[in-house]
């Protein structure tokens, strides 16, 4: 749909082409907004494992006809079973008639194939490789960003889509410091950092010693193992199984170090950590290691999986992440119009963003955590929950499109 010319066409520089990235361009494209991607990293590298996408956001990949390319490197996901480390199941979390009550599916799949969907809708001119933004300064004719090759660029709207440690974000402090004084106090303290992540995604496997690969339902099986590690193990299309291992971090002071060591998610397969859970057993037959084996090298990942919700979500023209919609209502690109358009943003999505971190929050201590209270906060979610009620749970969580 061609941008009417009523409407100013804003330049928008998008930072980061992760997930986050390449849908703000795909949907800017869409709105025929001009945009620009720019990505630290040199080129895309194919990491990352399990992932899951249902209702809530099945319907835009529907709207963009992509939804038949999702449904193709998925399997439908009806629940997901917890063991012991006796691979003994304590429960189960079923959904059920997921499809019934939402109209869609409970995908399943491996990150770099869903992310490999949406590169492929973005032309390639569109994406700067090799470009860190460094820092960020308002001009005469909009925001510049200075990257790390000496190169500037200028746009009317500077979306952060720079992940977790967002450069955009941080610089967006400094002009809030530098104009008034203040940043906001809770947005610059520390993220914490609860748990440490290993994941992978093997090649195709052997489906006479793994039968269950050949169900086109998908498994999903997670062990709550030892003091401090748990482990999850699902099957994907194509004969392959994506795992991962979670790492409760006790010493927070240490998780800061290391994520300074690892701040990009990169293949830093860590051989201790390797040899630390590869005899911990798995429940579709043999050991972590097996799977891990299985996995090429250069794509395991270390990753650490902070948890925060941000307050502040825009200033003057910087937006993080941010909603194509909201700006293809804009009528001038003026301050004031800017501020609405940006804002109109933040109060449709605040309030579902704040239930979705603790939800993940409760939904980590129920699958890995253990201490005494998780322990029976765990069985009690597991066995006590009526099916009716957690029905109306999924219904209600799904109803936020
Ligand atoms: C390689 C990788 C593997 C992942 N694997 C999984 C997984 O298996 N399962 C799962 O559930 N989640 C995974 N995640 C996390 C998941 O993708 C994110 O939590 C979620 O998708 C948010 O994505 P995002 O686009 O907001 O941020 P991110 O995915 O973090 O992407 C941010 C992008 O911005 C770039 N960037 C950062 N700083 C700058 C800068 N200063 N200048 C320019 N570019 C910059 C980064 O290189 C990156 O490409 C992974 C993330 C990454 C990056
Ligand atoms: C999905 O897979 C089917 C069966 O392999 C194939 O015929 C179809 O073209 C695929 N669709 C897309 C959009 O890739
Ligand atoms: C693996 O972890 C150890 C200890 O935490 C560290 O010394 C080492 O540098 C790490 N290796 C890689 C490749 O990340």
């Amino acid at each position: 749909m061609p941008y009417s010319h009523k409407h100013p066409n804003p330049r928008v520089i998008v930072v980061g082409a992760g997930i986050g990235g390449l849908m703000m361009g795909l949907l800017l494209g869409k709105a025929g907004i001009t945009y620009q991607i720019f990505e630290r990293s040199s080129n895309v590298k194919a990491l990352g494992a399990l992932m899951s996408i249902n209702a809530n956001i099945l319907p835009v990949f529907e709207q963009l006809g992509l939804l038949e390319e999702v449904q193709n490197i998925s399997l439908r996901n009806h629940g997901s079973s917890l063991f012991n480390r006796n691979m003994k199941e304590i429960g189960k979390v079923t959904i059920p008639n997921y499809q019934e009550l939402t109209g869609y599916d409970f995908l399943v799949f491996s990150r770099p194939e869903l992310y490999d969907i949406l590169l492929r809708q973005i032309p390639k001119d569109r994406i700067s490789f090799n470009k860190r933004i460094l820092s960020m300064r308002k001009s005469a004719g909009g925001t510049r960003i200075y990257c790390s090759d000496n190169s500037i660029y200028e746009g009317d709207i500077v979306i952060g889509a720079d992940g977790a440690y967002s450069s955009v974000r941080q610089n967006m402090h400094k002009m809030m410091k530098a104009d008034e004084g203040v940043a906001p106090v809770q947005d610059v303290k520390d993220m914490a950092v609860p748990y440490m992540c290993m994941v992978g995604t093997t090649g195709p496997m052997d489906t006479v010693k793994y039968p269950q690969l050949l169900d086109p339902l998908n498994h999903l099986h997670h062990v709550v193992g030892t003091d401090i590690h748990s482990w999850t193990v699902i099957t994907i299309p194509k004969n392959r199984f994506c795992w991962s291992v979670m790492v409760q971090v006790k010493n927070q002071a240490e998780a800061k170090e290391q994520r300074f060591r690892n701040s990009e998610w990169g293949p830093e397969a860590n051989n201790s950590l390797i040899d630390e859970v590869k005899d911990f057993p798995i429940t579709f037959g043999g050991t972590l290691g097996d799977v891990i084996e299985a996995t090429p090298k250069d794509r395991i990942s270390k990753v650490m999986l902070e948890e925060k919700l941000f307050e502040t979500w825009h200033y003057r023209n910087v937006v993080l992440i941010g909603d194509a919609n909201c700006l293809y209502d804009l009528k001038d690109l003026s301050p004031e119009s800017l501020t609405a358009a940006f804002e109109d943003y933040k109060s449709q999505r605040y309030k579902e963003a704040k239930k979705q971190v603790a939800y993940s929050k409760l939904n980590a201590r129920v699958s890995s955590g253990q201490t005494f209270v998780e322990k029976i906060v765990r069985h009690l979610v597991l066995n006590f929950i009526p099916t009716s009620v957690k029905a109306r749970q999924f219904s209600k969580a799904a109803a936020y499109r």
